[in-house]
């Protein structure tokens, strides 16, 4: 009985790799923005991800800066949302429009319809949904612990973090949140009683030891899980994530987060590899792209309903608005797209971004941006970028900060002290940018292209040679 149920589910997703119209759905498109332009000037928006690695992560996928190296399939850009013009479809929508339908609330209902599962979203008909039920009531308290209904905490925790660079700034497009929670075990004491003392130095314990700059010790975490070593750059198994994606929001001339998620991104840690697995896992995918350059790869554990698996020890799955903008779970293509950015570059500390960049324990908003640019992490991309989004269609970015394509002094002396004068756009451009994804959400087009534009943008190959240089210099360190 039980090999049937194998096959019939091998062959279920065999089929479904099939009928995927991207097969490399996990190779962002970032990938095929045009380095060099008319006037010969370089531009490099590639070293964000592919980067020098930081042990445990042994991808060190520099030499991507340099060449377009795709597997064949992937010499062409498979994004073709981003070459549509979509003008009249934006003109249809009023300002008025846009502002309400960003301001409702379409999270509330996602674990009631969970609950009483929809025929359609049941994936292996056992009449239950065996993915992740939301269960964060977005309530946080002064220390960014989350409470539900009845002021019992939920076990997720909010952070501030300095946003990675490019595509998730709100000047881009959206807003955003990220939020942690640790095993059971991780919130008791030795008696095994729940207590927020315990709960918060054992996420201080990991945010030491996660960060890039942490020394090679591994420490012990305190109560109840005391017995388990906190390993550098490694979170334990367990671990949770919850990303909300969001429109923006304009509220007394400012722009701030809205209540209505584009998308809800969840991730949990299901085994724990350690610094050789890991390191044995990189190098045999080094050979095999050595071997085989133009075979793709692929994802075969999980589905629609429990998420896909990464080779890192992961499984992600995401919630994205349906026609009417309630949250459906993604397609097995939708989530195919979450696997390369969290499994297959560089830049990544144990499949995460935010958590390393950790400022402080509370949600964020604005305020929590508005901060120095400690290292000229943000000076450094515009002036190897030359704009603020890898694909240089921001306009407002680049006018603020560049004349005549020249650095503007005073812009850049005020993005020293403050971030979210690079971060943030003005009115008009925010209810223009969630006007454009809304005409995603309409069309359900996601596996196209989730970035959101009004003309098509030109700075984008629709075809590369395979190898083609990039005429980079690689940037080493972020
Ligand atoms: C936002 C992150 C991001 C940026 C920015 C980015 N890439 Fe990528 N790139 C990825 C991801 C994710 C993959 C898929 C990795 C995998 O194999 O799982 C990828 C894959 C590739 C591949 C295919 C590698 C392979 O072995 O299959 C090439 C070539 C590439 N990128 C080139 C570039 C170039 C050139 C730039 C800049 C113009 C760039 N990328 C910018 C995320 C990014
Ligand atoms: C283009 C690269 C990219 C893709 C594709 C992507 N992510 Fe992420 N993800 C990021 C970045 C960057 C952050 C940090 C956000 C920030 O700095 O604002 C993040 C954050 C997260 C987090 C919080 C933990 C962490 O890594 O910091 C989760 C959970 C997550 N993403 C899940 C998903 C899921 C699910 C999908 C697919 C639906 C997905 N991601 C697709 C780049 C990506």
């Amino acid at each position: 009985m039980k090999k049937i149920i194998f096959l019939v589910i091998s062959i279920f997703l065999s089929a479904k790799d099939i009928n995927l119209s991207n097969r490399a759905a996990y190779i962002t498109s970032e990938c095929y923005t045009k380095t060099v332009d008319k006037n010969g000037g370089r531009h490099n928006p590639c070293y964000t991800c592919h980067i020098n690695s930081k042990e445990p992560n042994y991808i060190n996928d520099i030499d991507l800066q340099a060449s377009y190296d795709f597997p064949e399939y992937a010499t062409k850009n498979h994004w073709s949302n981003l070459f549509k013009d979509r003008s009249k479809e934006v003109a249809k929508i009023s300002d008025k429009e846009i502002i309400k339908y960003v301001r409702e609330d379409n999270y509330k209902n996602l674990s009631k319809r969970l609950k009483h599962l929809p025929k359609t979203w049941d994936v292996n008909h056992n009449g239950k949904w065996d993915g992740f039920i939301p269960d964060c009531n977005y309530s946080f308290d002064k220390n960014g612990f989350d409470m539900d209904k009845n002021g019992n905490p939920t076990g997720w925790v909010a952070f501030s973090y300095r946003p990675f660079l490019g595509t998730f700034w709100p000047t881009n497009g959206s807003t955003d949140d990220v939020l942690i929670r640790l095993p059971e075990k991780f919130r008791k004491d030795k008696n095994g009683k729940l207590s927020t003392k315990i709960y918060k130095e054992n996420l201080n314990i990991l945010k030491e030891q996660m960060r890039d700059s942490a020394d090679n010790f591994s420490r012990y975490f305190v109560g109840l899980a005391s017995k388990i070593r906190a390993i550098p750059r490694l979170y334990p198994k367990g671990t949770e994530f919850l990303h909300s994606v969001r429109y923006i929001d304009v509220k007394n001339g400012k722009t701030t987060m809205a209540k209505r998620m584009k998308e809800l991104r969840y991730a949990k840690k299901t085994s724990y590899l350690t610094y050789s697995d890991l390191k044995t896992k990189d190098g045999n995918d080094y050979k095999e792209k050595d071997d085989f350059p133009d075979r793709l790869e692929v994802f075969r554990v999980g589905n629609a309903e429990k998420g896909l698996y990464t080779k890192t020890g992961w499984f992600y799955e995401g919630f994205i608005e349906d026609k009417k903008g309630e949250l459906r779970p993604q397609n097995y293509e939708e989530t195919l797209y979450c696997i390369g950015c969290h499994s297959g570059i560089g830049a990544t500390t144990d499949s995460t971004f935010a958590f390393p960049r950790i400022m402080d324990w509370k949600w964020m908003g604005i305020a929590s941006l508005m901060i120095k640019d400690k290292n000229n992490e943000y000076r450094n991309y515009l002036l190897n970028n030359h704009s603020g989004d890898e694909f240089r269609a921001n306009d407002e970015v680049k006018n603020k900060f560049f004349k005549n394509g020249k650095p503007r002094k005073e812009a850049f002396a005020k993005l020293k002290n403050d971030i979210s004068y690079l971060l943030f756009p003005s009115l008009k451009r925010a209810i223009n940018l969630d006007k454009t994804y809304k005409v995603i959400v309409d069309e359900q087009s996601y596996i196209y292209g989730r970035e959101g534009h009004i003309r098509p943008l030109d700075n984008i190959y629709k075809k590369v040679e395979q190898g083609q240089s990039t005429q980079l210099k690689p940037i080493l360190k972020r």
